[in-house]
């Protein structure tokens, strides 16, 4: 579910309803990665991160025989429920050896917070010539949310400064990972996408903020939550109350050498 989703990331719980009622955004949004993707028909395709598989069935549609792996047992059980081949596996230590000729990821990278382990398990997973064409939050990704719930916790008296649950990282620093992993990076770049959030930054911030909320006392949450709702709302709400996530995505194609 993948974005934001739950990449292969551990320490986050999902709900399949929750998240496809508050993001189902993700996937439709992720139309323009799957075209840089353009999987042919009989190709092998991993989906790093397919959270319910609303993108997987894409994938599957598009004539690909198509494995999906992502670390929440609740998402993959709604992937399941669409007749899709997943398993459970860590992003972070994937255990596929040359099978696949494309790994495919939308919003689900910036989970995986050990980026060198997943691009090395990427590598082990592709046969010679294969791609890995991906989407995610890159470098000022939801920085106005992010700084918003560092300042409520701050202000609680929670040290939030260090909390780094998420991976966004610059062009050039995704890039010099992926070659230090023998990739040939065909395409990448960083694009802005403020996205309309459905159910408002209360609904986004109930979805995807416990990896900052965990570190308040449970009884403090609701009023942290609300606080930052409040420091949010005159950056990322209109006159009408319709909110927009500041949301940054990295896409990018990488090649194997064809050996
Ligand atoms: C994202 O898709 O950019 C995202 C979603 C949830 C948390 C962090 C980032």
């Amino acid at each position: 579910m993948s974005g934001d989703r739950p990449g292969a990331a551990a320490g986050q719980a999902w709900s399949a309803q929750g998240y496809a009622h508050h993001a189902g955004f993700v996937a439709t949004l992720g139309r323009p990665v799957l075209e840089l993707l353009a999987p042919e028909p009989e190709e092998r395709i991993l989906d790093l991160g397919c959270g319910d598989g609303a993108l997987t069935a894409e994938l599957v549609a598009a004539g690909a025989e198509v494995v999906g792996c992502d670390a929440s047992v609740e998402l993959l059980e709604a992937a399941r429920a669409r007749g899709l081949d997943v398993v459970q596996a860590d992003g972070h230590a994937l255990p596929f050896e040359a099978e696949f000729d494309a790994v495919f990821s939308n919003a689900a990278l910036h989970w995986m917070t050990r980026p060198g382990d997943v691009v090395a398990g990427v590598g082990r997973a592709l046969r010679p010539g294969g791609r890995f064409v991906a989407e995610f939050g890159g470098m000022g990704n939801v920085a106005a949310i992010t700084t918003a719930l560092r300042a409520v916790l701050d202000a609680a008296g929670i040290d939030a400064l260090a909390l780094r649950p998420w991976y966004f990282p610059s062009p050039d620093e995704h890039a010099a990972r992926l070659e230090q992993h023998g990739f040939e990076v065909a395409t990448i770049e960083l694009i802005p996408r403020p996205t309309a959030l459905p159910t408002g930054m209360a609904g986004w911030l109930e979805t995807f903020a416990e990896p900052f909320l965990r570190h308040a006392p449970a009884a403090e949450r609701a009023g942290l939550l609300a606080r930052a709702v409040n420091l949010l709302e005159p950056a990322l709400c209109d006159g009408a109350g319709n909110w927009t996530a500041d949301y940054v995505r990295l896409r990018f194609k990488a090649v194997l050498p064809a050996g």
